[in-house]
């Protein structure tokens, strides 16, 4: 999602919060599909700040634990800062594979 909100590909992204929306699963991740919902019809209006604040309150809120429960274990916590999501296109981070 990162490349289709640099090049302001609107529509793109709407469809792929959409995608998004529809992907949380049994997790317990309350706010996932409202914040899905609200920065995919950000897109659609094209409304930059509202896209960006979407997708940073799901990181915050949801990303660490989505990691520890996707891929992390107790024993090989993710350590790498929130902040650093998607940023520069940073490399994937240090999980061993
Ligand atoms: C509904 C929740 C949610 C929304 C909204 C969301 N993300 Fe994410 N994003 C996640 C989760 C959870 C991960 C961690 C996935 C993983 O580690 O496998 C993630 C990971 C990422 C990553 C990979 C970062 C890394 O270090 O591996 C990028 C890039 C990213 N998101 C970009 C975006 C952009 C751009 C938007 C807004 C257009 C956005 N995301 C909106 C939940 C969301």
């Amino acid at each position: 999602m990162t490349a289709s909100l640099e090049k302001k590909e609107w529509i793109l992204l709407a469809e792929q919060l959409d995608l998004l929306s529809k992907k949380s699963g049994t997790a317990p991740f309350p706010n996932w599909v409202s914040i899905a919902r609200d920065t995919r019809d950000a897109a659609r209006s094209a409304e930059v700040d509202g896209v960006h604040a979407g997708c940073r309150s799901c990181h915050e809120q949801y990303k660490e634990l989505w990691s520890q429960r996707m891929r992390g274990t107790a024993d090989d916590p993710p350590s790498a800062p929130l902040e650093d999501a998607g940023v520069d296109g940073a490399a994937p981070r240090g999980l061993p594979r």
